[in-house]
């Protein structure tokens, strides 16, 4: 497996890559890599012929009060998962490989980066677009592989592909949960015990909430403020937000008569952790 700090390396192994006429995928993540991300990785190996992971801690996705500074790293590791999985390339650039100090160009997608998590983190979408698009351009794929984990995100980027014509497919992939039904997440490091024990309220509170969309319930209130009371039960946590929207513009929706995102943001002991569920 190649190991790529710089731009100009990817782009000398993908200028033959597609010489040779091969089918690039790409997985972006952060880096700290758990199951999660190892379900993208195999995803791309088993539908693309060159698999390329890029693991950077994007600073510019980071509003000034977040965990950039203390978000965890472990590149080693992420090294021996992606040889494991097959990936070819590992692209681990610095900060300052990515973004030079007169940087001035940001990619952002309007209306679908206002609600849920855009609310709390106002700028995070538009970093999430920008470091996005520079993958995009610097490892030219074919396809490139995002986790329901983080449904707000994954709209937003098809948007933002469609939008703009990026030539590349983008592949939503279900998500991976820890035995007690807890979605992975590299932020689920930070909690103690005790929190991580409690942090199964919001997979036992979304199940609830799914559970009545499926039996058939179209009040999406009522689905919301049971998932919500379920929540607060646990005196741990602390509410960010607990939204039903429609799957297309993710704009809240009262009555449930197509396709829902509920999506929730819980802090439990001070650790925000995010899940939802999609019925189509
Ligand atoms: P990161 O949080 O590292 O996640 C990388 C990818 O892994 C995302 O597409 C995310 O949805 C997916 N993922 C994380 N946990 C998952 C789980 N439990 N099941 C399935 N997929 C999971 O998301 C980012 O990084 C960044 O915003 C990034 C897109 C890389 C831009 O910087």
């Amino acid at each position: 497996m190649l190991v790529a700090t710089t731009i100009e390396e990817v782009k000398a192994n993908v200028r033959q890559w597609k010489k040779d006429g091969l089918k690039i995928g790409l997985v972006p993540t952060m880096g700290y890599l758990h199951e999660g991300h190892a379900s993208l990785i195999s995803r791309a190996r088993g539908e693309c012929d060159k698999v390329i992971v890029s693991d950077f801690v994007n600073p510019i996705q980071f509003g000034p009060k977040e965990d950039l500074a203390t978000y965890p790293r472990d590149f080693d590791a992420d090294c021996k998962l992606c040889e494991g999985l097959g990936a070819d390339l590992i692209f681990h650039p610095e900060p300052s490989e990515m973004y030079s100090p007169d940087f001035h160009s940001y990619v952002g997608v309007d209306t679908l980066s206002a609600g849920l998590c855009g609310k709390s983190r106002p700028i995070h979408f538009n970093g999430v677009c920008t470091v996005v698009s520079k993958l995009f351009n610097i490892t030219e794929a074919d396809k490139a592989y995002f986790g329901q984990k983080d449904a707000q995100q994954l709209a937003i980027v098809k948007r933002m592909v469609r939008d703009l014509n990026f030539n590349i497919e983008i592949v939503g992939c279900p998500i991976i949960r820890e035995e007690d039904g807890l979605a992975k997440s590299s932020r689920n490091t930070y909690l103690s015990d005790d929190a991580r024990a409690k942090a199964t309220i919001l997979h036992k509170a979304l199940t609830k909430g799914e559970e009545m969309v499926r039996a058939g319930e179209t009040d999406a209130i009522k689905v919301r403020t049971e998932i919500t009371n379920i929540i607060e039960s646990e005196p741990l946590a602390k509410i960010d937000y607990v939204e039903v929207v429609d799957l297309g513009e993710l704009q809240q929706c009262d009555v449930i008569d197509g396709p829902i995102l509920t999506a929730v943001a819980v802090y439990i002991d001070n650790v925000r952790l995010i899940d939802n569920f999609i019925v189509e």
